[in-house]
């Protein structure tokens, strides 16, 4: 059972003294790896381990293909100008390769799952000699996960599984007291920019979780040029999470005067304060219609553009 820390109850200098020290005590004179994907929660985590071990924390982001427009150098970037260097691992082909296929949810995030520990940091753990990796699991990860509701493609030991057994190495979560409110108090707290813990959340899975039906190269193309769109979108609305989905189904529509059985994107954007339930942001019709003639027009094959007005529950925030 884990204790919450609330958001009300946190403080944060002295959770992150604390953590700093656990980190420390677990480690010892040894290195550890961190997973870095840029969201709110491994950034955090990162500038932990980093006032806990210094040179001896490896950072690492991996390039699984599954990231949004530009990701990847923005990461490296912001980390640099913290003084935090950044090792970029190319695992591209292995996820594609992992997912393809897959159209289960849950098989598709088990495949995320194993490509990334055991393959891509069994690998590096072993290359590097570290025994640890330092990883962002919250609260609300852990949460549903157990609740058998969606698998979060990072919590391990609440369902009895040893990620030292499975994979060879150790899992410390210094996060997981914390759901996502607290997470951001301790990123001010530790002096991330703005930018890095009043991001919205993005799911480990990363667009995987945004594909229904099978994850392929194309597939992620179409669901990531419409995530920038979104994003750029509605960034000033101030909602908790916006994002698009791409369809399995496809529908009848016309271009050019021509039958085109196209594709469907979905559109969501919640308000939550710790997602644990969330409700549709009841944004303008105006700016749903510009977002979709925007869509319309720049997402290749695109003929239906829907708006989710379901709450969680029964909704989830992602669709996958
Ligand atoms: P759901 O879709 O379960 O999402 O309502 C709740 C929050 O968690 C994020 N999410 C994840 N975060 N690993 C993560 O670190 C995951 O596998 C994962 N799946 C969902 C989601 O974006 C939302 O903020």
């Amino acid at each position: 059972m884990i204790t919450e820390i609330t958001a009300a109850q946190l403080e944060p200098e002295r959770f992150i003294a604390d953590q700093v020290a656990q980190i420390r005590g677990a480690v010892g004179e040894g290195i550890a790896i961190n997973a870095l994907s840029g969201g709110v929660d491994s950034s955090v985590v990162t500038m932990i381990g980093h006032r806990a071990l210094g040179p001896r924390l490896r950072t690492i982001f991996v390039e699984n293909g599954l990231m949004r427009e530009g990701e990847p150098d923005a990461v490296v970037g912001v980390f640099k100008s913290l003084g935090v260097p950044v090792e970029v691992v190319d695992a591209r082909g292995e996820f594609l390769s992992a997912l393809a296929g897959l159209t289960d949810p849950e098989q598709k995030r088990e495949a995320v799952t194993q490509t990334f520990y055991k393959r891509v940091f069994g690998r590096l753990v072993r290359e590097s000699g570290s025994k640890f990796l330092l990883q962002g699991t919250i609260l609300t990860d852990v949460d549903e996960t157990v609740a058998g509701i969606k698998r979060q493609h990072n919590v391990f030991a609440q369902l009895g599984i040893d990620p030292q057994d499975a994979f060879g190495y150790r899992i410390l979560e210094p996060l997981v007291q914390l759901r996502k409110d607290a997470v951001r108090l301790v990123g001010r707290a530790l002096g991330l920019p703005e930018s890095t813990f009043a991001r919205i959340p993005f799911p480990g899975p990363a667009l995987a979780a945004r594909v229904i039906g099978e994850v392929t190269a194309e597939r992620l193309a179409s669901v990531r040029r419409a995530t920038a769109i979104v994003e750029r979108a509605l960034s000033g609305t101030g909602a908790f999470q916006y994002m698009a989905i791409l369809h399995e189904d496809r529908v009848t529509g016309m271009r050019d005067g021509r039958r085109d059985f196209g594709q469907q994107i979905e559109i969501r954007c919640w308000d939550s304060i710790d997602a644990r339930v969330a409700t549709p942001t009841r944004l303008p019709f105006d700016l749903l219609e510009t977002l979709a003639a925007d869509i319309l027009r720049d997402v290749p094959g695109v003929v239906s553009v829907t708006y989710s007005i379901a709450p969680k529950p029964p909704s989830t925030i992602e669709a996958v």
